[in-house]
């Protein structure tokens, strides 16, 4: 099929990346000409395992376009996919200004039948407005063309958004037209050909079921962080809690390991998101505000047990900090619990010095800009020497064994602060550790 994918970001660049790898001629779209540009080259702008290379392959092999101009995708396309951001806007709700501007686009410049794609987080409704948005301006060209809108919510996490892509756990469609369906489904067979995991609903529902998902999740964490929190004061383990209640197949082992708050660009933008849905429906969302606010709580809780430690005021102390990502394997640092940590111990008075395998460009030039007290060191034991803790925020694998003897030779006092519960197994107290973790009464 010929595709057009509107918004090189993520979500944009990863569909349409995977939709080539699957036989398909794919443009992908983007008003950011440099970003066009280098993606030509091959240059992608974010780390995301494995995309390098297959967008280089698909480029190659003359089956993945990169544009500027709309109408260059649009000339032939059966499907055109609308990816563009859907940011937090000022009371929390997500601004929809790129995709209806999208929509007005496609149709200023439609000529043929198209299916028109959803693959946007939106809101209940958004598909409704895509469809007017188009509509208007076929009127005021005074044409008339078919055209189909359909929502398909995207689920692929970071770090692993090729395998996401390929093996999707689901790929929910929602349609109100049977062809367009059928397109659709002939579109995602090769990627759930095994067995069938595509899930046909209406429009409102597909929607729905995006920021239902990532809010359940997100109340899966902060329903742990609290339970962790309450470990901590009534003397019992979290780490253990979590393997008995997992161990019921219904609860299940997947998220809910505690830790320093859930970030990243999806769960905080969406849980507010639904947050605004129910609230303009005149329904209090009581459930939803508290997994937020237990997670903005959650987000100090390691700022906190270092001033208990340290005291108020943090002059003259050094911090390690290994992990500057919201998550491992991206270099993705948008909410991440550690632009909230550095700043507050900055802010009285410590230095930190920071590693993170792929986020320490991120953090310099943007999310910790300008914080004074900061260096970025180039390996995780350069952090070490003289420092009075090692801080723990993000677990990427390279920490998840260190050799202690020489973090304890190297640092001014053999203290960690685990962010993420990854040293608990290691006995670090019986190694002359002071060992902080989540959950767990020190
Ligand atoms: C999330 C969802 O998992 C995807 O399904 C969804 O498609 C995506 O949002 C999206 O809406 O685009 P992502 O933000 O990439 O994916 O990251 P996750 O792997 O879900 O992690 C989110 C946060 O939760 C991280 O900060 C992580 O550290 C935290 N987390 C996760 C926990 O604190 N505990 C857990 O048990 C699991």
């Amino acid at each position: 099929m010929n595709l057009t994918v509107v918004g090189t970001g993520y979500v944009g660049l990863v569909s349409g990346t995977c939709f080539s790898e699957m036989g398909n001629n794919v443009t992908c779209i983007d008003v950011d000409k440099s970003k066009i540009e280098k993606l030509r080259k091959g240059i992608i702008p974010i780390f995301e395992p494995g995309l390098e290379a297959m967008v280089a392959k698909n480029v190659a092999n003359n089956c993945l376009h990169f544009s500027t101009e709309l109408k260059d995708g649009l000339k032939n396309a059966d499907i055109v996919f609308i990816a563009v951001g859907t940011p937090m806007g000022e009371d929390g709700s997500a601004d929809l200004q790129y995709v209806t501007s999208v929509a007005h686009q496609i149709g200023r410049e439609m000529d043929h039948s198209v299916i028109v794609v959803d693959k946007s987080t939106v809101p209940v409704g958004t598909a409704e407005k895509v469809r007017d948005a188009i509509q208007e301006e076929l009127d005021k060209r005074g044409v008339k063309i078919e055209f189909h809108v359909v929502s398909n919510p995207e689920f692929l996490k970071e770090g692993a958004a090729i395998e996401d892509f390929m093996k999707p756990d689901r790929v929910v469609i929602g349609a109100e037209n049977e062809i367009a369906m059928k397109v659709m489904r002939d579109l995602y067979h090769p990627f759930t050909h095994s067995h069938d995991r595509i899930i046909t609903m209406d429009i409102r529902s597909a929607e729905m079921t995006k920021y239902v998902a990532n809010a359940m999740l997100a109340t899966k964490i902060s329903f742990m962080n609290e339970v962790a929190n309450i470990c901590e004061l009534v003397g019992a383990d979290v780490n253990k809690v979590r393997i008995g209640i997992g161990s019921d197949s219904r609860i299940g082992y997947s998220f809910i390991y505690p830790g320093s708050g859930y970030g990243g660009s999806c769960f905080p933008k969406d849980v507010k998101a639904l947050k605004k849905i129910a609230q303009e429906n005149n329904y209090e969302p009581e459930l939803i505000k508290a997994v937020e606010e237990v997670n903005d709580r959650q987000k100090l809780v390691v700022a906190h047990k270092i001033i208990r430690r340290f005291g108020e005021d943090l002059s003259g102390k050094t911090f390690a900090v290994w992990g500057l990502a919201f998550k491992p394997g991206t270099d993705d640092m948008r909410e991440a619990p550690a632009i909230y940590i550095i700043k507050e111990l900055v802010k009285r008075g410590a230095t930190i010095k920071a590693y993170d395998p792929k986020a320490m460009d991120e953090s310099q030039h943007f999310y910790l800009k300008g914080v004074k007290g900061i260096s970025y060191l180039n390996s995780k034991y350069a952090c070490v020497p003289d420092a009075d803790a090692l801080i723990l925020l993000t677990e990427w694998k390279e920490f998840r064994s260190p050799d202690f003897g020489e973090l304890k030779e190297k640092m001014k006092l053999p203290i960690i602060f685990d962010g993420r519960n990854q040293y608990g197994v290691f006995n670090l107290e019986e190694k002359g550790f002071e060992y902080y973790q989540i959950g767990v009464k020190n």
